[in-house]
């Protein structure tokens, strides 16, 4: 009952989401601004209805830096499995304390090579389309051709209208 009645510090989430990439480092934070200021710090793991403390340092992967008004909890090599989920983070000052939570989600390497593996196949796909073009259009440059036929007819009906238009625009 500390937290009752705004009597502990009001403390937020810089961000409530926060998401991170596979191996790379995730940073959680909070901040309070309330008056008496925040005292000590602490972090915690919700799973379900338990709270399980953040120890500073622990597993060489979790360290957390708490100055005044702010507290960062920084996850090194962010793992797929093990670490999304919910993180609390805990103000406390002579009036008592408040929290807030934040989700934390991970994404998979893969997940972020998606968008770059669709390009790359797109420019493959490109290069396939060309490359068969060229491929049977080299050995037909004979004009009466089907295709041949048609391309001189047609440059030659643009050059009319390009100079029929360049005839009226000097008029
Ligand atoms: C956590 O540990 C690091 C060094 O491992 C230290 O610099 C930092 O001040 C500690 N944070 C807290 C809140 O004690
Ligand atoms: C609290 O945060 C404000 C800015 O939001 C900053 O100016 C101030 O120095 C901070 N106070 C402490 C004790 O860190
Ligand atoms: C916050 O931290 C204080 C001091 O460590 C503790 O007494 C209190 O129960 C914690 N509050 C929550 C909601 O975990």
């Amino acid at each position: 009952r500390l937290g009752c009645c705004g009597a502990g510090p009001h403390v937020y989430a810089y961000k409530k989401t926060e998401h991170g990439n596979e191996g790379d480092t995730g940073m959680l934070v909070c901040k309070s601004s309330s008056y008496p200021p925040v005292t000590q710090w602490s972090w915690f793991r919700v799973v379900g209805d338990v709270s399980q403390p953040v120890v500073n340092g622990s597993e060489d992967r979790f360290f957390i830096k708490s100055d005044g008004n702010k507290t960062e909890l920084r996850i090194l090599s962010l793992h797929l499995e093990k670490d999304p989920g919910d993180y609390m983070c805990n103000g406390t000052n002579e009036k008592g304390d408040g929290n807030a939570v934040i989700s934390l989600r991970v994404r998979s390497r893969l997940a972020a090579l998606w968008p770059f593996l669709g390009i790359v196949a797109e420019v493959l796909v490109l290069v396939t389309i060309i490359f068969i073009y060229e491929k049977r259009r080299l050995p037909n440059q004979v004009p009466d051709d089907d295709d041949g036929g048609s391309a001189p007819l047609k440059s030659n009906a643009t050059n009319y209208k390009d100079k029929n238009v360049r005839q009226r625009n000097a008029n």
